[in-house]
């Protein structure tokens, strides 16, 4: 609609003017991931969202995505404005995770080497040895494992139970969800594999374990991307948030691409999975941040250098 347009335009004139730079999640509308692509800016996971923003020479970064991707890139980067949509797009994960009730949790087993998921408030990571996101997870938990560490792992028990078949780790784990992926559904991706077989089955590791035992691939938003380049297959099944499409289309224009059903869902449904947090960022809120310096992210100082060290430990981490 013209209104989008006029805008597109108040947006990239704003950013420029601001010396601002858009950093978007796969999940965020087309609009938003088209905006960042044309000004320079990035469409990304969230670790990649993370590398980028701290590396990026702009003094205010925008960030379009859920609350806990607008922390992270504060602490890591204090001199720079950070800039939400909106304050109110957090995340189930982060929700379940109440900084106290965490803390107590971390009290009763000092023994383990506390990993979090980046899904999480900066109060929560200010009391993990470790941050990892669901692209370096595996890699991080098996070289602690190898060390003979035991892991206090928190909040995503789906992502947990995946990391631990996958290395054999001794992991206690918080009793927490991701609302959108858990919605998948075995029964509802076998019933499309049935009518598609030569497909394969794409899945965030967020979703149930029956859900993951049918991936091909598993992954973070960036590796599933990756997946639907290099794997051979013409159909794929995707079980995770609707907003991945995007880029995964523009990625393979020749290819298939189905949404995996949710529950009450149809086999062949159409939007089934989208997360209402990153819905929440939308074109007007965006232009209203650079536009009023509203959705501004701030982290207390003592908090930030707390929340820094796991967060660093991420960033340096060699495989
Ligand atoms: P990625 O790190 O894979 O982008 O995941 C972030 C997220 O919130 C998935 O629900
Ligand atoms: Fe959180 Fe799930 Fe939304 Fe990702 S999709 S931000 S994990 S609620």
């Amino acid at each position: 609609p013209a209104e989008d347009g006029a805008r597109v335009a108040e947006i990239k004139r704003l950013l420029q003017e601001r010396n601002a730079v858009l950093v978007a999640h796969y999940y965020t509308d087309d609009a938003i991931q088209q905006l960042a692509e044309e000004t320079g800016g990035c469409v990304a996971d969230s670790l990649e969202m993370a590398r980028f923003g701290a590396r990026h020479d702009a003094n205010t970064l925008v960030v379009a995505g859920v609350r806990f991707m607008g922390e992270t890139a504060k602490i890591l980067s204090p001199e720079k404005r950070v800039l939400m949509p909106t304050l109110e797009a957090t995340c189930s994960l982060d929700i379940g995770c109440p900084a106290d009730a965490f803390s107590a949790f971390c009290d009763a087993h000092p023994d383990r080497t506390v990993v979090v998921y980046a899904n999480t408030s900066a109060a929560v990571k200010a009391r993990a040895d470790w941050v990892v996101t669901s692209s370096i997870a595996v890699d991080v938990i098996e070289h602690l494992q190898s060390r003979g560490e035991k892991i206090l792992w928190a909040p995503d028990k789906h992502l947990g139970g995946y990391i631990q078949k996958k290395t054999g780790a001794d992991m206690l784990m918080w009793d927490g969800a991701c609302i959108v992926h858990e919605e998948f559904k075995a029964k509802g991706i076998e019933d499309l594999k049935a009518l598609y077989p030569e497909a394969a089955v794409l899945v965030h590791p967020e979703s149930p374990a029956s859900v993951v035992e049918l991936a091909d691939v598993a992954g973070s938003t960036s590796q599933l991307i990756k997946a639907a380049k290099e794997l051979p297959h013409d159909k794929l099944i995707v079980a995770t948030d609707r907003g991945i499409f995007f880029k995964m289309q523009q990625m393979v224009p020749a290819k298939t691409l189905f949404e995996a059903p949710t529950a009450g869902s149809g086999a062949t449904c159409k939007s089934c999975a989208h997360c209402p947090w990153m819905a929440m960022n939308a074109l007007d809120n965006l232009a209203g941040a650079l536009r009023d310096g509203m959705g501004e992210i701030h982290v207390d100082e003592g908090l930030r250098l707390k929340a820094l060290k796991p967060l660093e430990r991420m960033l340096n981490f060699q495989r």
